[in-house]
């Protein structure tokens, strides 16, 4: 993975899934039970890093994801969070400068430290050959789940404040540039050897705003982090962002770039590939659905981007009514590359 992630074309692609620890796996839902709630799990070191250790232990993944939610840092800055079963995250939203008053990041470490705790605890549990990634969410996406008070279809509340008072909600970004620098840099520091960004969102917002929301405060955490840990490749992941990923790319710095399910893999060869090592990109629905259609598209993603360097990934998280056995089938199919024929 890590090889990969330094530009080398691996003959055999390392791989790891979005939310590969999850609800579609029993052994996860029966934790889960006995945690509590979500969160209950996410500040548990034993438990979290169980679970980050058990679709490893069915599947030999190449890389295990710590087990959290970007979630956490609104939370550890003092947001009220919680998970309602079958709604996902509600948050007491923030839509202007009152509500930004009540958030502070002076006990960021402090609040997290569990989560650091598991990322230490998966160091001394993971195999050597095992890459151990960190993740945040990225400033943007982030504050959409912080002014919505949680999931949106018309990010109506975070796209007004951002078009409307751009300086107000510069105010939001910037202290999500600042915790997430600090929450990755504590990360690696306890033995993360690679960080994801992921900017699920990214794909809302059109040009100007774009850049500005997306692509800045990116651009400054990826410079942040290199000054302070040069060599710990960072992950973006701008789900959604269309013609806009080759801009990305080019002015974040990342070191390398998850490709979400809409974008085709030949010209992701052709216009990312060229430049940077890629992630990505089979349907999670596809892993659902299972069979032929699963086997054909996960070859032609391989056909597509194997001769370069490249992670196999999917194109966004696991769902939950994906039948552990698919996720089986995957694995064997992506160990077995390149076919002997
Ligand atoms: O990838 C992994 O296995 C590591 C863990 C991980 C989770 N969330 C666990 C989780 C990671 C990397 C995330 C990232 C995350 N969280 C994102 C970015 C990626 C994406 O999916 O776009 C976002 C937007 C969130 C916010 C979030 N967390 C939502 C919207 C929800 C509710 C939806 C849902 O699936 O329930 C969550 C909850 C959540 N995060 C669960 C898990 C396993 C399910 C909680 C449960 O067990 O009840």
């Amino acid at each position: 993975m890590l090889a990969a992630l330094a530009g080398e074309t691996r003959q055999r692609p390392p791989f790891w899934l979005m939310r590969q620890a999850g609800r579609y796996l029993p052994e996860y839902r029966e934790l889960r039970a006995k945690a509590g709630s979500f969160l209950d799990l996410c500040y548990n070191p034993a438990f979290a890093t169980e679970v980050t250790l058990q679709p490893l232990r069915r599947y030999g993944m190449d890389a295990a994801i710590l087990f959290s939610d970007i979630l956490v840092v609104p939370h550890a800055l003092g947001q009220p969070l919680d998970y309602v079963e079958g709604e996902g995250p509600k948050l007491d939203p923030v839509r202007n400068a009152e509500g930004l008053s009540r958030l502070s990041a002076a006990e960021l470490h402090e609040r997290l430290a569990p989560v650091y705790e598991t990322v230490r605890r998966l160091t001394r549990e993971l195999p050597e050959d095992t890459t151990l990634i960190g993740f945040a969410g990225a400033p943007w996406t982030v504050a959409c789940y912080m002014v919505e008070g949680g999931g949106t279809k018309e990010f109506a509340h975070v796209k007004r404040w951002a078009y409307g008072d751009p300086q107000g909600f510069q105010a939001l970004i910037d202290l999500l540039v600042d915790a997430t620098v600090d929450y990755l840099s504590a990360q690696i520091e306890a033995g993360a050897e690679a960080v994801q960004v992921f900017d699920s969102w990214a794909g809302v917002l059109p040009a100007d705003p774009f850049r500005r929301w997306v692509i800045e405060p990116t651009r400054r955490i990826v410079e942040r982090l290199r000054a302070r840990h040069p060599g710990v490749p960072v992950i973006g992941f701008p789900r959604g962002a269309g013609l806009f990923y080759v801009e990305y790319v080019e002015k974040t710095g990342v070191t390398a770039v998850g490709l979400d399910t809409t974008l085709p893999t030949d010209w992701a060869a052709r216009e990312l590939q060229t430049r940077l090592p890629v992630q990505g990109n089979l349907d999670p629905i596809m892993l659902a659905a299972g069979g032929d259609a699963l086997r054909t598209a996960a070859t032609g993603i391989l056909a597509d981007l194997a001769g370069g360097p490249f992670v196999f990934n999917l194109g966004h998280g696991v769902i939950q009514t994906t039948p552990p056995d698919h996720v089986a089938e995957l694995a064997r199919l992506i160990k077995q590359w390149p076919e002997r024929g």
